[in-house]
């Protein structure tokens, strides 16, 4: 990983990709950390859209971070700087002369223009926007990067911050879903988000105590969660909870994916009708779908979150003073430490089949559709 001896003057801060609850308590602990040191702080605008495409931005694509601009907002979800999972500054939809658009690698100059303005970056996000620390990092800007996502799906790091704001509403959501479940008789259906890790959906499944829980790491068969239900209706539970990873998919099918907007390729989505339908069809009982999509990523972190993103921010500002940067803060309990940022996005991280989560659900019942 590098170092440089060059004294920190002034960093810039961005957060990229989908939003979490925690980015702007990350925000504020880097901010007050690095003035603290005597640093000056500015924040990027929309991921990096801020600097290669300053004219979205009327009122300046950096955005000065004083303590004042920076006070009071620890608990508030979302982000004060924008953030955005299109045009990745590895693939940037770019104007040709012949008139076609085509995505252009443009960290390079992205890593120049950053380095014009400040000595260092924090960048908050998640696999892909560490892709694009890496890359900015060996073009040789300073960066030190936060984990960041709901899907808690980074490798590197045991937790990232917005996962268990995530797991809380999901699970406060499946246990007001087993009231009127039980008044129905009905079985529910409860697709949650976490990409291609079923991180989330395995988490607020056993502590809401679904009744099956499907995920990306373990392919379905439906008869199996039908024979659950099943088993259930015979002692009298003629209701049942189905927890479905929006990455989760049938034994020899593939992942369910809705078209993407300009920019994106594809998103996941529509599993859990799926799964509702085919549970329709074989168990014969009022089946219906809730979809938690975007909620998940809503409202104030809880405050594990709020702590873990206080902590990385912190973190990130004490690595770039101790004159570490190619690095991502990470939780190793007890500790937060750093891991290269070339481990940090080898590969994702999905949930171990062996762990004793999975056990613990197996232990008490609960079917994974396998
Ligand atoms: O990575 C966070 C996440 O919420 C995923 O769980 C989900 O698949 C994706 O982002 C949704 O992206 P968008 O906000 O573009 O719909």
């Amino acid at each position: 990983m590098a170092t440089s001896g060059n004294p920190i003057r002034r960093i810039a801060i961005s957060t990229g990709g989908g939003d979490a609850p925690g980015l702007n308590a990350v925000i504020r602990a880097a901010v007050v950390s690095a003035l603290n040191r005597g640093w000056e702080c500015v924040g990027i605008r929309d991921g990096y859209d801020g600097v290669l495409t300053p004219e979205r931005f009327p009122e300046g694509g950096l955005i000065p971070l004083t303590a004042d601009r920076v006070r009071g907002i620890t608990h508030l979800g979302g982000t004060i700087l924008g953030t955005t999972n299109k045009n990745s500054p590895l693939a940037f939809p770019t104007p040709q002369p012949d008139g076609s658009v085509v995505p252009v690698d443009r960290t390079a100059e992205l890593a120049e223009r950053i380095g014009e303005n400040v000595d260092a970056l924090i960048a908050i996000g998640g696999d892909g926007s560490m892709e694009i620390a890496h890359a900015l990092s060996r073009h040789g800007l300073r960066v030190v990067g936060v984990p960041k996502t709901i899907d808690n799906d980074l490798d590197g790091t045991v937790l990232t911050f917005g996962f268990l704001t995530a797991v809380a509403f999901a699970t406060e959501c499946l246990d007001r879903l087993h009231s009127t479940a039980e008044a129905h008789d009905r079985v529910m259906v409860v697709e949650v988000m976490g990409r291609y890790a079923g991180w989330i959906a395995m988490s607020a499944g056993i502590a809401a105590t679904a009744d099956a829980i499907l995920i990306p790491e373990i392919p379905f068969d439906l008869t199996s969660v039908a024979r659950k239900i099943a088993e259930r209706d015979r002692i009298g539970r003629r209701f049942s909870i189905v927890v479905v990873a929006e990455g989760a998919y049938p034994k020899g099918g593939e992942h369910s994916l809705v078209p993407g907007e300009p920019g994106r390729i594809e998103r996941l989505g529509g599993i859990g009708e799926k799964v509702a339908e085919g549970l329709r069809a074989t168990t014969g009982k009022d089946v219906r779908t809730v979809v938690l999509g975007h909620l998940l990523r809503g409202g104030t972190p809880v405050p594990m979150d709020r702590l873990l993103a206080l902590r990385f921010g912190a973190a990130a500002v004490r690595t770039l003073a101790e004159n570490h940067c190619g690095v991502m803060v990470a939780l190793d309990p007890p500790e937060v430490k750093y891991v290269p940022l070339d481990v940090a996005t080898r590969r994702m991280k999905a949930v171990p089949l062996d762990c004793d989560t999975i056990q613990t659900g197996r232990d008490m019942g609960i079917s994974f559709g396998d």
